[in-house]
């Protein structure tokens, strides 16, 4: 079997159930906490965080594992460690806005090597493997043709927590927003990277994303033909300040735009 093959195929079984259980609890009522800042989080992220955490380590009891709500093994490793975010897109959740997905990767040596992304509410599964190529409910995915900037569709996010070390986002959104042909914002950077890599958007950038937010979108992206940076063009490992992530054609030009 080739290598990770197994643990990809785990990544997508695990991601489909949470799905399951993101969408059960939509048509019900669910417990909404406050976290820092005016950032939420939901009875349900901590149960599908600790579902997928469980059973990972049952299959992987060597592996590290680093989840957005319960945390675990942080910072640079050279080991294999899963990242999990259980909602990426928590406040579209609470709101009922169907825009959120599951994100599981696994990384080695800070490396990600497999990325599965599953959006429950199309029932879209987006899956990579590092070297194998990106596929989109099992068929294999492009990102877009695009190459003019003054027609792109890009995509952008805001974190809830106001940072002073992060560049003011609304700028760029007001700069970039005049020379292209739409910047969307949707509230899951999982998400937007997928759809970068199924080729519906053209580009994606964000400022003060964590490595369970980017560990397998970025991976889509790149088996999907794309490139992904941070916004000054330096190299992504998941842990920089930004991430640029494109169709490869426009990347370049995106990033001189970014960060006036
Ligand atoms: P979340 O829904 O999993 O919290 C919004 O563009 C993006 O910012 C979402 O992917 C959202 O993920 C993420 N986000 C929200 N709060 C965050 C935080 N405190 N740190 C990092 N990313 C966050
Ligand atoms: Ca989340």
């Amino acid at each position: 079997m080739s290598k990770y093959l197994l643990e990809q195929r785990c990544a997508e079984a695990l991601a489909r159930q949470a799905g399951k259980m993101i969408l059960r609890a939509s048509r019900g009522e669910f417990e909404v906490f406050a976290k820092d800042g005016n950032d939420v989080v939901t009875e349900v992220d901590r149960a599908i965080e600790v579902f997928i955490a469980g059973e990972l380590n049952a299959l992987f009891p060597d592996d590290e594992i680093l989840g957005e709500e319960y945390g675990g093994v942080e910072g640079h490793s050279t080991q294999r460690r899963w990242l999990i975010d259980p909602i990426d897109g928590t406040l579209n959740f609470t709101c009922g806005v169907p825009m959120s997905c599951v994100s599981i990767a696994l990384q080695e040596n800070g490396v990600s090597q497999v990325g599965v992304v599953y959006e429950p509410y199309r029932n879209e599964l987006f899956s990579a493997r590092r070297g194998a190529g990106a596929l989109l409910d099992g068929q294999p995915m492009r990102v877009s043709p695009r190459t003019r900037i003054d027609e792109s569709v890009l995509v952008t996010g805001f974190r809830p927590i106001t940072r002073d070390d992060l560049p003011d986002n609304l700028e760029n959104f007001v700069a970039i927003s005049k020379e292209v042909r739409a910047v969307r914002r949707f509230g899951s950077a999982a998400l937007d990277l997928a759809y970068v890599a199924a080729g519906r958007l053209d580009g994606f950038w964000e400022f003060g994303l964590s490595p369970w937010d980017t560990g397998a979108g970025y991976l889509l992206v790149e088996e999907a033909g794309g490139r992904v940076s941070d916004v000054k063009n330096g190299p992504y490992t998941g842990f920089e300040l930004s991430i640029l992530a494109t169709n490869a054609h426009i990347h370049d030009s995106l990033s001189k735009r970014l960060n006036l």
